[in-house]
This record gives C-alpha cells, sequence and structure tokens, in this order.
C-alpha cells in the first residue's frame, strides 16, 4: 500500500478510536484502564512499546524481587495505566511511599485519579534524579521499572540507570521486566556504573515469559 494511503488509513482508525474511546481516560476502572492503555499504546506505540497492561503474575514477581523496603521510598518508572502500582501496594508498600514517574500525560492524569495517595509525576524517568535531590528527598529502597529501556540507546540507558544510582540506597535494587532472556541494558552501560546483573526470576506462565532483571552495586 503506498505511503501516503496507509498514513491517511492509520488517521482514520486513530479518529474512529478517538469517537469511541474519547472519554476512557475519565474512568479509572479495569476496563477504562486497559482500553486507555490501548488507545495511547496506538497512538504511541514505540514510547509505550505494548498493547496490554502487565499482567497480574508479572506484577506479582516483580513484587517479590524487589523484596524488602523498610519503609524506604520506592520508585516506579513507566507506570502506565499502574498494573504494576496496584501491586506494589497490595505488596505493603505505602502509597506514600511511592513515587509513579510516566512520560504520558494521559496515563499520568489516569494513575493520578486512581492511586490520589501516590506521588504521580509526569515526566521523563532520565529527570527524576534531579528533582528528587532538589527535594531533599530520602534514599530509595528500590526501583522498579516497565521502561522499554531496551530500545533506548546506551546513552539514554547510562542517564536513567546512573541517575537512579544517585538516589538509591546502598543495597537497593534496580529492578527492570523484559520479555527476553537477555539483559536489557546492556553489559557495558551497567558495568561502566560499577553494577553486577542477573536474571532475578522469569514468569513463565506470562505470554509471552516475562523476564525480571535485577542490578545492584557490585
Ligand atoms: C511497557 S509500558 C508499561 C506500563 C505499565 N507499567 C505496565 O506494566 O502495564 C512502558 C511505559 O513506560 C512509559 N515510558 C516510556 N518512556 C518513558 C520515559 N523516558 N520516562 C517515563 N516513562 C516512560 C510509557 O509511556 C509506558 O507507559
Amino acid at each position: 500500500m503506498p505511503k501516503a494511503a496507509a498514513l491517511e488509513k492509520a488517521q482514520a482508525l486513530r479518529t474512529q478510536i478517538h469517537r469511541i474511546f474519547g472519554t476512557v481516560s475519565e474512568g479509572a476502572g479495569p476496563l477504562s484502564s486497559s482500553l486507555l492503555f490501548w488507545q495511547q499504546s496506538l497512538k504511541n506505540p514505540v514510547q509505550i512499546c505494548s498493547v496490554f497492561p502487565s499482567r497480574p503474575s508479572v506484577g506479582k514477581s516483580m513484587c517479590e524481587a524487589v523484596g524488602e523496603c523498610n519503609g524506604k521510598p520506592v520508585i516506579e518508572l513507566g507506570a502506565g495505566t499502574g498494573a504494576i502500582t496496584r501491586q506494589l501496594l497490595g505488596s505493603g508498600i505505602k502509597a506514600h511511599d511511592l513515587t509513579a514517574v510516566e512520560l504520558d500525560r494521559e496515563f499520568a492524569s489516569f494513575l493520578s485519579r486512581k492511586y490520589p495517595g501516590v506521588d504521580v509525576l509526569n515526566m521523563g524517568a532520565e529527570e527524576i534524579a534531579d528533582l528528587w535531590l532538589k527535594r531533599k528527598s530520602p534514599k530509595v529502597g528500590a526501583v522498579v521499572s516497565t521502561l522499554p529501556i531496551k530500545l533506548f540507546d546506551d546513552a539514554l540507558q547510562h542517564r536513567i540507570l546512573g541517575s537512579m544510582l544517585d538516589v538509591m540506597a546502598e543495597d537497593a535494587s534496580f529492578v527492570q521486566l523484559t520479555y527476553r532472556l537477555k539483559s536489557p541494558i546492556k553489559k557495558e552501560v551497567y558495568e561502566n556504573l560499577g553494577l553486577k546483573a542477573k536474571c532475578d526470576r522469569a514468569v513463565w506462565q506470562s505470554i509471552p515469559p516475562a523476564f525480571i532483571w535485577k542490578y545492584e552495586r557490585a
């Protein structure tokens, strides 16, 4: 199909979706959350990088990988519509200890309505550490990320991981979800930052199987 015709088709589809789901982001229930996710992923497939929110089994495993944070704050990167946020709160992390970072404005405003006690920041993950240090917030017990970090270039991976290290407690982990077996963060990047990496667990019942990687100070 010629490029112009394909673009026109995509635009028509977007308009249809907007007509049908235009008010989806006003709601906050599970249906509106899935529809909003779908709507935004069609609008911005590269940034969102998935058509469905993470499955509960994936969120549960991520919480297990995070472990005990002893009341330290937790930062979630790429919170989307809150599939992992919900599980983090369910695992015992208090809403006032959780900061959810999300680049998409619709998602961020949805999250703020759905989880009023959580500090929702509508900004890029790469900007959070500066803000954290400016606010003089305490060091975090864990960073939980579902960012499509594998798609980021080395410089951006380095910037995100390196800046988060500045706000992480000595024993804190950076926990990252991926759907490939290999580390989604380049070896040169994490080694250059003095980190070691391991695939902490696999979620085989997820389709496709999910892998949870942990990066910690070596
Ligand atoms: C694969 S989705 C995960 C969403 C949700 N956490 C889940 O598990 O269902 C990745 C999310 O990261 C967000 N994102 C992508 N790049 C980002 C960045 N640089 N800073 C913050 N969020 C970003 C996207 O908008 C999207 O919501």
